[in-house]
């Protein structure tokens, strides 16, 4: 089968696409034909090998060849104690260990896919689960905003920015989103009612405090952070620098009258039902900005990493 692989960190120069064997599910798998897969964060840090934590699965270079999470296709094949999926069903969500998804074909246990509501492209489909999880957990389950309260989505340009900030304002908060200024109209198109462009203005240093900050990009110090919140407000490090994110896991819980967490959030299907729900019925939509053909992944890689997408770039393995 066709793919796009790496054999070293670096730009998207290093991706190229390959013959590589077609997986062989085992009992426990099911095989799909991918039709579309979204980019995320967890991509590009996979790729460059930044910040440290991306490079987990490989000190020197990566161990696992193949980037790509989020996914969505048609199961192919399944193994004799898989019930929930059969031959046929048009299926979406996260990949194990966010890898294995610009290819044409994947296996995995597929407790973290669900099948595509008929509403939904697969396009749309592979853009929301990683971004969409993340989301609904820093907004709904861990970060309950309720209405009126002030939040402030920094990186809400991206993936995950995307549905925190119309999860946010679905809640009826007031939102600032800090990101590029390219981006600044696209955050304010989803429904932010501030935004901030993070090279101009220090969003810590403004004198404004909110409720809950949803960093996804968090890469100041964590007394720093603190001074951002009300009291009693939270802040939830989602991604970002390592320093940052072992500093708040240690330090947080120390900072009195303001919560400072590291938000980790496990790849689910009970969360990616709840969000594709709200984009069934519209009360989310997954923005997709670009499409690009599956051997044109790195020029839809550099697309991202230029800064200037506004929603999700797709890839699709079928033109
Ligand atoms: N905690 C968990 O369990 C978990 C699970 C999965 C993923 N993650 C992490 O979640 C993070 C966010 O993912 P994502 O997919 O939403 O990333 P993304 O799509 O890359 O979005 C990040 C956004 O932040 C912007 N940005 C960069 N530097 C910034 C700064 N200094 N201030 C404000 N904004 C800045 C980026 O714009 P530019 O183009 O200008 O750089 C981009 O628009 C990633 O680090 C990922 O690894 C965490």
């Amino acid at each position: 089968m066709k793919a796009i692989v790496y054999e070293k960190y670096g730009s998207p120069d290093v991706l190229h696409l390959a013959d590589v064997p077609k997986p062989t599910p085992t009992d426990d798998q099911i095989l799909i034909r991918i039709l579309a897969v979204s980019i995320n964060g967890s991509d590009r840090e996979a790729l460059i090998g930044r910040p440290a934590y991306a490079r987990m699965g490989g000190l020197r270079k990566p161990r696992h060849p193949i980037l790509g999470s989020d996914i969505a296709g048609v199961v192919e094949a399944v193994g004799k104690n898989i019930t929930e999926f059969k031959p046929g069903d048009d299926v979406f969500g996260e990949l194990p260990g966010y890898r294995n998804g610009f290819a044409e074909y994947a296996c995995t246990h597929g407790k973290t896919l669900m099948v595509k509501p008929p509403a939904l492209t697969f396009e749309q489909a592979a853009a929301i689960p990683q971004g969409g999880v993340i989301a609904l957990n820093g907004i709904r389950t861990k970060g309950r905003v309720q209405a009126a309260q002030k939040v402030l989505i920094n990186g809400a340009g991206g993936s995950a920015g995307m549905f925190a900030i119309q999860l946010a304002k679905l809640h009826g908060a007031e939102v600032t989103a800090v990101d590029n200024a390219h981006k600044l109209d696209f955050m304010r198109s989803l429904g932010a009612n501030h935004v901030i462009d993070y090279e101009r203005v220090d969003f810590i240093a403004n004198g404004q405090q909110y409720d809950l900050v949803l960093d996804l990009i968090a890469h100041r110090s964590t007394v720093a952070c603190a001074r951002a919140l009300r009291p009693n407000g939270t802040y939830y490090i989602v991604g970002g620098s390592t320093a940052v994110l072992l500093q708040t896991l240690f330090l947080g819980p120390f900072i009195r009258q303001r919560r400072m967490r590291v938000l980790v959030v496990p790849q689910n299907r009970k969360d990616l039902v709840a969000i594709t729900e709200l984009c069934e019925k519209g009360d989310v939509v997954p923005v997709i900005d670009r499409q690009y053909p599956l051997r044109e992944t790195a020029e839809a890689m550099r697309y991202v990493i230029s800064g200037r997408a506004q929603g999700k770039v797709v890839v699709k393995t079928t033109n």
